[in-house]
């Protein structure tokens, strides 16, 4: 395989005065899948977008087949066939895929938009990949996954050779993470190149020919991926040792903080909720597992009273239903929401505005804000959950993992007595993985309950106690022996194969 591509001295210091990349260089080989890794913060994304055109470096060049290119803007990169599927999507919900698909290389006969050349061309496209995406649906109702082929389509339309995939994978569950692997081997065998940033290990050395790892803005090389081990990589992108596991003492579940009796939520065919009932105990971690669209994602809107539901939901003694999200977050109650972008934080503030959003009403005297003790708060929050960013930083220059980082240290700072944590590492990287793994613990070994919902198995099995698995609606399985359960079990489970009979959750 030859040099496809070559990027040598690249520093990328941002109008804020931070040096993301340093000296850093990467180079390519024509039709391989190569993988970048590092921390939070080491400077992926941002080398990345300086290739497709979306940042422009302060220093370095860039080689295309041996010739020097200037990625000027997004638009002369794709016309040398590099594109990039960003970690935060951007598409139009209002339109339907075809015409995310095209968004500024529509088809025209004459003046007028040729549809049906698009939706043809967007469907044969997703027959030749094996996408199962609907050309004409609303990229609004598409789950997350299906945004994301809808993100892969766009590039592909624009006719990219070299496709780069900022952390596909952190919003998918472990079956669309297969099938995107499938389907990115289907692309290399057609002689694409592909670049994918991940968090992911287990990832780096299955789907992988090379690995650049990078750390601090510096690139310290690409290894051949069967060469290393995991724990190698890890050592690589931290520059010392890295525990990967963390030790969880055995459990002494206390009173109900969570529960839920024959709790229905109409869907439009099937109910999303069909009759769920189990009860959530301060000092476990009870973990919901299952295939995205199964209803844990329900239970949660049920929980942090977000949505309309039949039966009982009682969340620290009190029934949900009609009360605000406020009044049940007074009650006790923390909540890492799924999406960081949306629900998470505010996009607009600052850190410590975004931190200080969930209790500022609580820190008022006489109407005014306790200003200096809640910065000195917010600065103390940072540093605890190791955020790179100082508290005036607006949230939206953040890596994706720090951002994450914000919001898991806000909520795990409210003294909580339950935490509803859905994909509470998503994005993170492995260091802050087994950092935040650690506190949850810490938060149920002093006696406060916590719910998790999580598509990453490894992060199943590290901390739960218990697991409730749902399939259509339905609890399929309640697992009281994690230990002695496989990962393989589980995905039975997951997938509606088994079914464990179980008695109804305590009255
Ligand atoms: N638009 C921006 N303006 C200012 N600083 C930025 C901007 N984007 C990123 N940074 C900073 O540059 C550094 C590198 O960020 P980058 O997004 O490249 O990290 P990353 O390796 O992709 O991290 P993650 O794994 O968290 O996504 C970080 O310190 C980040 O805060
Ligand atoms: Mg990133």
């Amino acid at each position: 395989m030859g040099e496809l591509l070559c990027m040598k001295g690249i520093t990328k210091r941002y109008g804020n005065g931070v040096l993301a990349n340093e000296h850093a260089s990467f180079s390519l080989r024509e039709g391989e899948i190569h993988a970048i890794a590092g921390e939070n913060g080491a400077g992926k994304s941002t080398l990345m977008k300086i290739l497709c055109g979306a940042q422009q470096p302060t220093e370095g060049t860039i080689e295309l087949r041996g010739k020097p290119v200037r990625m000027t803007s997004p638009k002369v990169a794709t016309s040398l066939g590099i594109g990039m599927v960003y970690q935060h999507f951007m598409l139009v919900d209002e339109l339907p895929v075809y015409l995310n698909v095209f968004l500024g290389v529509e088809k025209r006969r004459g003046l007028v938009l040729d549809k049906q050349a698009m939706i043809a061309q967007t469907r044969a496209l997703c027959e030749k990949y094996d996408m199962p995406v609907d050309p004409l649906a609303l990229c609004g109702d598409l789950p997350v996954g299906l945004r994301q082929k809808v993100e892969i389509l766009k590039v592909l339309v624009r006719d990219a050779k070299i496709i780069i995939l900022d952390e596909p994978t952190a919003v998918l569950t472990p079956q669309e993470t297969e099938q995107l692997f499938k389907q990115l081997r289907i692309l290399r065998d057609a002689r694409h190149t592909i670049v994918i940033i991940t968090h992911k290990l287990r990832e780096m050395k299955e789907l992988c020919d090379r690995i650049t790892i990078m750390r601090h803005g510096k690139t310290m090389g690409a290894v051949n991926a069967c060469d290393v081990s995991e724990q190698e990589i890890s050592e690589l992108m931290v520059g010392g040792s890295v525990r990967l596991k963390v030790a969880k003492a055995d459990v002494t579940p206390g009173e109900i903080v969570a529960e839920m009796k024959a709790v229905t939520v109409p869907g439009s065919g099937r109910p999303r909720l069909d009759g769920i009932s189990f009860i959530a105990r301060a000092g476990e971690i009870l973990c919901l597992a299952g295939v995205e669209g199964n209803g844990q994602q329900q239970v949660i809107e049920c929980l942090t009273g977000q949505i309309d539901y039949r039966g009982s939901v009682k969340v620290l003694g009190k029934e949900v239903r009609g009360q605000s999200v406020r009044k049940i977050r007074d009650l006790g109650m923390a909540h890492i929401p799924e999406d960081r972008m949306t629900m998470g934080t505010n996009q607009r503030a600052s850190l410590h505005e975004n931190l200080i959003s969930v209790d500022f009403d609580r820190n008022t005297v006489a109407g005014f804000l306790k200003s200096r003790a809640l910065k000195a708060r917010s600065e103390k929050q940072l540093k605890a959950f190791l955020v790179k960013g100082e508290i005036q930083t607006p949230i939206s220059m953040l890596s994706g993992g720090n951002m994450q980082k914000v919001v898991v240290a806000r909520e795990l700072s409210q003294h909580p007595r339950l935490v509803i944590a859905n994909q509470p590492t998503r994005g993170v990287d492995v260091g802050a993985i087994a950092f935040i793994h650690e506190k949850l613990i810490a938060l149920r070994d002093a006696g406060c309950g916590i719910v998790l919902v999580s598509a990453d198995m490894n992060e199943v099995f590290s901390l739960a106690d218990r697991i409730i698995v749902f399939h259509e609606g339905r609890i399929a399985a309640e697992i009281n022996d994690v230990a002695n359960t496989t990962e393989q079990q589980l995905g039975r489970y997951m997938l509606g194969i088994d079914q464990m009979k179980r008695e109804e959750a305590a009255q």
